[in-house]
């Protein structure tokens, strides 16, 4: 029995050969997280065990589909993005406190933050032991995507400098902290597929629109939905003063109508009352309207650099790959 994917693929054939791969993937990824502490084990297999809708590996895969998709390293690759992910999870919820993820009880919360930071450093380890069977180009690949990440992380929390844009500020953080590995995932699949360079260069690039585009619709999610949809609490940027792409629209506005939002936004949101006010008061501004129709802008854009390939099943799973990201509800 295969579970789902994450987005809908067409073509029944492509899909039953990704859900089976995706199954292998996912016995391969409970194995690579054993430790010889049965502690360590327990704690990194609780977010693998929770949920997660594999995203990454799912691109890894969909990206060999350009090429030879059996070769051996497209395995070993989606285990290494989807490692990296999860890491970064951990490391994650410590950064903006949450104590919700994949509709489980984040490692922090469940344990400490101690336990959750150094489950992260031994994931990213394990991570990284595999990348080294992929050989050196896999390695310093790997070794960039995380320096960029990391570098997302750290300038999201730093926030813009005085004479920087806000908004070309959060750019830069999405495509650090997300984009950074969906384009290696994309690129994975199709390095290793032995893909023309000509596609390894494009689907890096779509990577890195569509992985931009996720963190966004990410972000919209944040402010639109609800637990039971998202495994994660809703409004957690607001109450970490992120202030995600809806916000940074609503911030130019200069609409009378809109003076108590702006009150709340430039104030302390960490308490219940202000925070569901700010909350249900940008759920129905116009700002979430404009920021979704940029996310479907750059899902268009990611999907014009895929012309490099001849039209295909697999283009055409790309191309709803990418609508799907900029389209997902959960
Ligand atoms: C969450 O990633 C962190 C972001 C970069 C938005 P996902 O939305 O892929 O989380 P899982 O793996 O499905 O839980
Ligand atoms: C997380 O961004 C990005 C990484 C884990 C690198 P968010 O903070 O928006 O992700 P969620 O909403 O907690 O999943
Ligand atoms: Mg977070
Ligand atoms: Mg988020």
């Amino acid at each position: 029995m295969t579970s789902a994917l994450a987005v809908p693929i067409l073509d029944d054939d492509l899909e039953a050969r990704l859900r089976a791969r995706m199954a292998e993937v996912e016995d391969a990824l409970l194995h690579h997280v054993e430790s010889e502490a049965p502690f360590v084990t327990r704690a990194a297999r609780h977010l693998m065990e929770a949920g997660g809708r594999r995203f990454r590996p799912l691109l890894v895969l969909l990206a060999a589909e350009t090429g030879d998709a059996g070769a051996p390293g497209v395995l070993t690759s989606a285990c290494v993005v989807e490692l990296t992910h999860l890491a970064s999870l951990y490391h994650d919820d410590v950064m903006d406190e949450a104590d919700l993820r994949r509709g489980a009880a984040s490692a922090n919360a469940r344990w400490d933050n101690h336990v959750a930071i150094l489950t992260g450093d031994f994931l990213f380890s394990k991570s990284s032991e595999l990348t080294a069977d992929l050989g050196p180009e896999a390695v310093r690949l790997q070794a960039r995507t995380f320096t960029r990440l990391v570098e997302g992380q750290i300038l999201e929390t730093l926030g813009p400098q005085d004479d920087q844009d806000p908004l070309e500020h959060y750019l830069r953080v999405v495509a650090g902290k997300t984009g950074s590995l969906i384009a290696t995932s994309a690129r994975y699949g199709a390095m290793f597929a032995d893909a023309p360079t000509d596609v390894v260069e494009a689907l890096t690039e779509y990577g890195e629109k569509v992985g931009v585009a996720f963190q966004l619709s990410d972000d919209i999610l944040d402010i639109v939905s609800e637990t039971e949809d998202s495994g994660k609490t809703p409004g957690t940027d607001l109450r970490e003063g992120v202030p995600t792409l809806p916000v940074l629209i609503a911030q130019r506005s200069t609409d009378p109508a809109d003076a108590r939002l702006l009150e709340l936004l430039g104030s302390d949101l960490t308490e219940d009352a202000p925070h569901a006010e700010a909350l249900a008061l940008l759920r129905v501004h116009p700002a979430m309207a404009e920021a979704r129709a940029y996310v479907v802008s750059l899902a268009a854009e990611a999907k014009g650099l895929l012309k490099v390939l001849p039209e295909s099943t697999v283009r055409t799973a790309l191309e709803a790959f990418a609508d799907a990201v900029a389209t997902r509800s959960s």
